[in-house]
């Protein structure tokens, strides 16, 4: 192997940064508007009656969703990809002229897909499946999308110059593997425009609408055996990619156990795809299904604490760089949440306790603890790690990182404790009932006590933007700052690579 330090080529990882923080940005504003609808119904409406078509909390809705789950997250897993995926290989992009096209044009896909999602969700197009909205045309421009990451995955490993893979990339294929699987079986869908009229009128349906290929409760148990795995392979898979990785490289520990990471690799691998069914407890979904969704939900504390304490552990002996440094703080609470809506999951799956938590804020607040403060910190810790590096500047502001980790926390702390607080207040007030078994309240009583619950909810996602703000801002300065480092002097540490 060549002592000389390769030349890694960062043009396509950039071009995804850009992505992750713009649709971050996007994302996350349509969430805290959405949050104040909720709060305050009047916004449904605040710019004319004449928008509200596309103003109002259903339609909005799905965008945030997507845009922060297919737009920032999965924009942010490429771009870590063509990051660490050349590094831990030893390999450079600019070494084949036909893996830097394929990750050129999947990044135009991309972006050309982004935009169908948003003008095709905003004009009310939608198959109506949750995180799966998007009507067949798209669900195609999506499949080769992918298809085209899968050939730089599998195209990078191809021309490696380094034997054994880094158990980063093993999470990266499964990423991988794990999507495609689950996104095609998913959105198996007929378009209507093949549908003809019985009494030969010709064709009924329109070119942007579809039904799906299963029906009734088998829909729902397709449904979310995706939506759930989604969780699996979008909110959680990469993002231990991405933690094995970063960590290690910024604090200059070994990974704590290498063994322990694969262990947790297999028995993520195994479980996650059993627990669907605890989104579907008390539905007609088969009694012994909703059973075995719950147990295995509970056991997946095992791999998801597996890993969560691997990541902890990493940092035995060095706990001074958590009060040292921001980027690393980012990184500790990251795998903190990651424990903390590991635990609150499976305590959610549990029958007694979901005949409460659903369909409540509670479910909101588990989704967000964990998109907040798991896959939110992460992708943000792994950007602030490769800003120097990509750009080859020094980091413009590592207070302002610091007044960012604080503001953010504090706003998910906001978030999450006043959704538990609105979730179990509604599953009680919704549950109560007199010595008759008339229901103590009607569905306006409890909408009614949740508005301040909302209202905190909304500031606490206004303290999260205005971090990432921040974020977009401190990226921005050091790549147009004109303090170079020596990129490569960067990544002297033991971790190699
Ligand atoms: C500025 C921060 C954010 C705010 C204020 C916010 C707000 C919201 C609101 C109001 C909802 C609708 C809840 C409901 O229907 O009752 C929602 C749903 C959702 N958000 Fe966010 N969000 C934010 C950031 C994020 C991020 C960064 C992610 C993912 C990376 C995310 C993922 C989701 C998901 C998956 C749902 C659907 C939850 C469910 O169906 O239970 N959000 N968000
Ligand atoms: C051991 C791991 C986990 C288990 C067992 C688990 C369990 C659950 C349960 C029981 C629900 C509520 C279903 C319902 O009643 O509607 C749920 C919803 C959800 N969880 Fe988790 N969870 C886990 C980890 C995570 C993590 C780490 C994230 C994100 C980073 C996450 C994101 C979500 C989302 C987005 C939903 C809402 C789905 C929807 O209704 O739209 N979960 N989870």
């Amino acid at each position: 192997m060549e002592n000389r330090p390769l030349e890694y080529d960062y043009t396509v990882a950039k071009m995804f940064m850009l992505t992750t923080i713009i649709l971050g940005i996007v994302g996350m504003a349509i969430g805290v508007f959405i949050a104040f609808e909720l709060a305050f119904p009047g916004l449904n409406t605040v710019f004319g009656e004449g928008l509200a078509e596309y103003t109002n909390f259903s339609r909005l809705r799905p965008l945030h969703t997507d845009a922060v789950a297919f737009g920032f997250t999965v924009s942010g897993i490429f771009a870590t990809w063509f990051y660490v995926g050349q590094r831990v290989l030893k390999v450079s992009m600019a070494e084949s002229k036909f893996l830097m096209f394929i990750g050129k044009l999947q990044f135009w896909l991309y972006v050309i897909g982004v935009a169908a999602v948003v003008v095709s969700l905003f004009m009310g197009y939608t198959t109506s499946k949750e995180y799966a909205e998007f009507e067949w045309p798209i669900d195609i421009a999506i499949v080769v999308v992918w298809v085209l990451w899968g050939v730089s995955i599998f195209g990078l490993i191809g021309i490696r110059r380094e034997k054994s893979l880094y158990i980063s990339v093993w999470y990266y294929i499964a990423t991988f593997l794990g999507v495609a699987m689950l996104y095609l079986f998913n959105n198996m869908e007929v378009p209507t425009m093949l549908a003809t009229s019985p009494a030969g009128e010709g064709a009924i349906g329109d070119w942007m609408h579809s039904v799906s290929m299963y029906a009734g409760t088998n829909d729902a148990l397709v449904q979310w055996w995706y939506g759930h795995n989604a969780v699996a392979f979008v909110f959680t898979v990469p993002i231990i990619a991405m933690i094995y990785y970063f960590l290690p490289k910024e604090s200059g520990q070994a990974i704590y156990s290498y063994k322990l990471s694969l262990l947790s690799f297999w028995g993520l691998m195994f479980v996650y795809l059993w627990a669907g069914g605890h989104h579907l407890l008390f539905s007609t979904v088969p009694d012994w299904m909703q059973t075995m969704g719950s147990i295995f939900s509970v056991i997946l504390i095992l791999p998801s604490w597996g890993s969560a304490i691997n990541m902890l552990l990493t940092m035995k002996g060095e706990w001074q760089q958590v009060a040292a440094s921001p980027l690393i703080k980012f990184m500790v609470l990251a795998s903190t949440f990651y424990m903390f809506s590991t635990l609150e999951g499976p305590i959610q799956a549990i029958k007694s306790v979901n005949a409460i938590a659903h369909f409540t804020d509670w479910i909101v607040g588990h989704v967000h603890d964990g998109t907040l403060g798991w896959v939110g910190f992460m992708i943000i810790a792994a950007l602030y790690h490769m800003a120097p590096r990509v750009f080859k500047r020094e980091l413009y502001s590592k207070s302002l990182m610091a007044a960012q980790f604080w503001i953010q926390t504090l706003g998910i702390v906001l978030y999450f404790t006043s959704m538990w607080i609105a979730g179990i207040t509604q599953g009680m007030m919704w549950r109560a009932h007199d010595e008759f078994g008339n229901l103590a309240y009607s569905f306006i009583d409890t909408v009614d006590v949740l508005h301040p619950y909302y209202a905190l909810r909304g500031t606490g996602g206004l303290l999260y933007l205005a971090g990432f703000f921040i974020f977009a801002y401190n990226i921005y300065k050091t790549w147009t700052s004109n303090k170079e480092v020596d990129a490569e002097r960067l990544n002297a540490s033991p971790m190699g690579a």
